[in-house]
């Protein structure tokens, strides 16, 4: 997967620096993502439903989408049908992230198990399956409805689809969501969106 991304990478904190932590450094790296808050608000939803999550899984969380820093070749989501009815846009969009992930934890020198055990998580986020991988997929569903508030009405003006099919991506990310706790967290954040809509 080539060196994507690698030219973003500030010099003070390229590997070999001791100073800053892996999770530290990634949070420099995610930085001029346009949805940086939706990635730092998923790890945040991470440690309020486990406190104790792993690094991979708070990783997994800070670094999930990046494939979409790097637009050139990332996959297009089909927004004339309903969300699931695109599930393999999912799938490329979680294959992509997971490879320029694991590209900049290795030039990072990120020890090759938890590289593997990132890649893992990110491929499972638009899906879900064992228990961290719900956690992932939760917290990102909560984190997606909080932070992109303003979707369906900045897609409907740029011409992408309709307001109502912007509000329906809430709605999935709402109903996917298999972990009963962050059901209820989710609740109130996705009432603000139907508040919108009405
Ligand atoms: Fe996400």
């Amino acid at each position: 997967m080539g060196n994507r991304g690698r030219a973003d990478l500030p010099l003070a904190v390229q590997a070999g620096d001791g100073a800053l932590t892996l999770e530290e450094r990634a949070e420099v790296w995610i930085e001029p993502y346009w949805n940086a808050e939706h990635l730092r608000r998923t790890r945040d939803w991470l440690l309020e439903l486990e406190p104790d999550a792993s690094e991979a899984l708070r990783l997994a969380a800070l670094t999930h989408d990046m494939e979409r820093h790097f637009p050139e070749g990332s996959p297009q989501q089909n927004l004339a049908v309903p969300p699931e009815g695109d599930m393999e846009y999912r799938r490329l969009h979680s294959e992509r992230s997971a490879a320029i992930v694991g590209d900049w934890l290795r030039g990072e020198g990120a020890d090759e198990g938890l590289v593997a055990e990132i890649e893992r998580l990110i491929l499972a986020h638009e899906v879900g399956g064992a228990q961290d991988e719900d956690l992932l997929h939760a917290a990102d569903s909560i984190s997606f409805i909080e932070t992109n508030v303003d979707l369906p009405a900045r897609w409907a003006a740029e011409g992408k689809c309709t307001f109502e099919r912007g509000v329906d991506q809430h709605r999935w990310m709402y109903e996917r969501i298999r972990v009963p706790r962050a059901r209820e967290l989710a609740r109130p954040l996705y009432e603000r969106i139907l508040g919108l809509a009405a």
